[in-house]
């Protein structure tokens, strides 16, 4: 085909599809038979070595010419780490004029928790139990990096993190895979839009799948997660993702039982495609196709490039192993050309859905008026609001009567780790501190930092002391800098670093009411901490409003309102410790610990049930805990039905009751454990969550709806049911109470 002759047949195949028709035909991304059938015909069109092109990812970052030049022969589908409008028109009229078939680049980048504005770390948005805002903050982030030209964010993380070692805990939405579902539901629902059109980013589920069991909380460790626990726990915020149409999938860099996820087709074909019907695209992690050299799976990157494409991956991102070698394995008979085909077709799927066909450029005299709004910001700050969580008050917050305050700490005006992990494009300048605010909102401040950052192991505190005597109060900011969480970032010692839990002990001998913050990428053990303060709020890094927030919320004009969407060790030598573990046979029965015990000498027996006779079997806080500043009573749960069909719905109703002196919000939490099973089954399991605000004193009756298929798992046999039997139910404030009801499904 001349090229004339090409570009026409492309013209009328661009043509004869509609960009954003979204779904009618059963397809998860919204693909319809005119948008398969147009890229039928761009297929045909296209030689080995296109195709092949569409399935690299390159990231900026070397020189321009060379980026041009292999744009413009066709050999880049997609790039990475670009955001400059002008810099990204640029790259897309390359390979929309220049190129032989005119197909237009998918531009990704970590938009993680926000593009410009951020938004608390994900594990922050998660202590919101709010998808709505995580939804249309989400879809903030969309708005501001569309503008441009970013039409691909590699979010949401949807790894199940039960070790808080693990630094990329930060990045996802916890322990819980209900919560998390919820939280990838919202997130994909907000990047891409309920309907497609140029403020769509395409989302990318990752790290599929496991990633966050890395062995000892290390990252990039192997996982061991048998098939059962991984579909029961770490796999159903990845299939309620795909349900909610998300575009792409990233593989994660673990192997699990020895199979790295990039070569592992039992995952990338056998479940993703074959059993949730995903048909979008799927791309490697930064090389994780090359390192299945050094897992020691794959002899040499032709070798990785082979097993890559024969299991299921679409795009390589960062290997250049397609680019320099499927040609060859093609040619060789070692990949057959049907699969580079089916690659090519998912990715031109995503292309075609975005309307990055019809609209490859943006206006980049656009892009900064969209960010950094009013109602941005305000979200954000909301948003911060709502996740921080208060987990000590001895009656000093909110702060009232108070003039003259003490600020102090390494956090409290540390613009850059405020923003957390993953926030490559909010700018320092931008963010408003803790300080900032608590400047701004009219109090007397003086402000010593005592320690320079959070590593900081000084310990003379005489400045510090001496400046608290004047003072009404002492506002201390405490925590990890951004980098201490966040990819390759784990600690096997998750105490406060440096000297912080030194400077609160200073802060307490001053007599003063001390107001501790920690602002910190994962649940840090604060056990040691508590007795020096009055009172601690916990925010996972906030964002670009985190300051403001926190100033709200000390002075009472806005309340904590963040839950614990992981448990709160008391030491690390607990982990693993989450909320929804199994009994056990012998499950601790409150036997006394260590310190409570003579220390006769030939004790045969210390107690002879499950726990650390140190640390007891429960965490310092629970999953789901958080308080306010006012309290709830529940009261009057009733089901609606003693017996329940498998097919039916569970309607409970309880009252939940106001009994402060303020207005407040509860995060009602409905809990069930399936009594006996096929397999043993957790304590409890988290089925239900909703926010409800009460004025002082107000009481309200509530319903949730439960539909019975929320109760099934992957059973001995290994079918998905919910098994017939007796259920015990729990509503309340957290995962350790609850007013609890019974009922059976027959
Ligand atoms: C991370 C991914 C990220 C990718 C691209 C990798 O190192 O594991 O989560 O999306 O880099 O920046």
């Amino acid at each position: 085909m001349n090229k004339t002759i090409l570009i026409l047949a492309l013209a009328t195949a661009v043509a004869a599809g509609s960009a954003c028709s979204g779904g009618g035909n059963g397809s998860k991304v919204g693909s319809d038979a005119a948008i398969e059938k147009r890229i039928d015909r761009i297929l045909s069109g296209m030689t080995l070595t296109e195709k092949i092109g569409q399935m690299n990812q390159v990231s900026v970052g070397g020189s321009d010419e060379m980026m041009a030049d292999a744009i413009r022969n066709g050999s880049v589908g997609s790039i990475l780490n670009e955001v400059d409008p002008l810099k990204i028109n640029e790259m897309q009229r390359i390979a929309v004029e220049e190129s032989r078939l005119g197909i237009p680049l998918i531009v990704g980048r970590d938009v993680i928790h926000g593009f410009k504005t951020v938004f608390p770390i994900p594990l922050g948005i998660a202590a919101t139990f709010d998808p709505g805002l995580a939804e249309e903050g989400a879809r903030i982030a969309a708005l501001e990096a569309t503008a441009c030209g970013v039409r691909w964010t590699f979010s949401p993380m949807l790894d199940i993190a039960r070790d808080p070692r693990w630094g990329r805990i930060a990045e996802g939405s916890g322990e819980d895979p209900y919560l998390n579902s919820r939280m990838a539901v919202a997130m994909v629902r907000g990047y891409q839009g309920h309907t497609l059109d140029n403020t769509s980013m395409a989302a990318c589920m990752k790290h599929f799948a496991g990633y966050g069991a890395a062995e000892g909380g290390r990252d990039y460790n192997s996982t061991n997660i048998p098939e059962r626990l991984l579909r029961n726990i770490y796999l159903p915020a990845f299939k309620a993702a795909v349900d909610a149409g998300v575009m792409t999938v990233m593989t994660s860099f673990n192997d699990n039982d020895g199979i790295p996820s990039t070569g592992n087709s039992h995952i990338l074909k056998d479940i993703l495609r074959d059993e949730w019907g995903f048909d979008g695209f799927v791309v490697t992690d930064w090389n994780s196709m090359g390192e299945m050299i050094s897992h020691g799976f794959a002899a040499d990157r032709k070798e990785a490039a082979m097993v890559a494409a024969n299991e299921g991956v679409d795009m390589d991102m960062m290997t250049f192993g397609f680019i320099s070698h499927l040609e060859e394995l093609v040619k060789e008979g070692k990949v057959k050309e049907s699969v580079i085909d089916n690659a090519v077709r998912n990715i031109l799927r995503v292309k075609i859905l975005l309307g990055l066909f019809e609209q490859p450029y943006v206006d980049a005299d656009a892009a900064e008026a969209a960010c950094y709004t009013t109602a941005a910001l305000e979200a954000a700050r909301k948003t911060a609001e709502e996740s921080v969580i208060l987990l000590k008050n001895d009656g000093v917050l909110p702060l009232t009567g108070v003039r003259k305050v003490l600020v102090t700490g390494p956090l409290a005006d540390a613009p850059h780790d405020q923003l957390g992990t993953w926030a490559f494009d909010g700018e320092k300048g931008r963010t408003v501190t803790p300080l900032a605010a608590l400047r701004e909102s009219g109090l007397d401040v003086v402000y010593v930092p005592g320690l320079a950052f959070s590593r900081d192991k000084s310990i003379d505190f005489s400045a510090v002391k001496a400046a608290a005597r004047g003072v009404d109060a002492i506002l201390a900011f405490v925590g990890e800098e951004a980098i201490l969480s966040g990819e390759a970032h784990s600690l096997s010692d998750i105490n406060l670093i440096g000297s912080q839990s030194e400077l609160l002990k200073a802060l307490r001998e001053t007599g003063k009411p001390v107001v501790a913050t920690v602002m910190a990428g994962r649940p840090l053990t604060v056990e040691r901490d508590l007795g020096n303060v009055d009172a601690l709020l916990y925010a996972f890094h906030p964002g670009t409003m985190g300051g403001p927030a926190l100033a709200r919320i000390i002075l009472g004009e806005a309340e904590p309102g963040g839950r614990t969407p992981v448990t709160f060790l008391r030491t690390v030598g607990q982990v693993p410790m989450y909320y929804n573990h199994n009994m056990t046979g012998r499950p601790y029965n409150g036997e006394t610990l260590l310190e409570g015990i003579g220390l006769e000498a030939g004790q045969t027996s210390l107690g002879n049930t499950s726990y650390y006779l140190d640390s007891g079997a429960q965490p310092l806080f629970p999953f789901g805990y958080g308080l306010t500043y006012t309290t709830f009573e529940y009261g009057n749960v009733v089901l609606d039905k003693d017996v329940y069909d498998a097919d039916g719905v569970i309607e409970v109703s309880y009252d939940i009751t106001n009994t402060g002196e303020r207005k407040g919000t509860a995060v009602v939490q409905v809990y069930v454990r399936d009594l006996v099973g096929s397999i043993a089954r957790p304590v409890k399991e988290l089925k239900h969550f909703e926010r409800v605000h009460l004025a002082a004193g107000e009481k309200k009756t509530m319903t949730a709806r439960i539909p019975v298929s929320e109760l099934a798992f992957w059973g001995r046999d290994m079918t998905f049911n919910v098994e017939p039997g007796e259920f015990t139910m729990w509503v309340g404030g957290n995962s350790a109470s609850g007013i609890p009801v019974g009922f059976r499904v027959r």
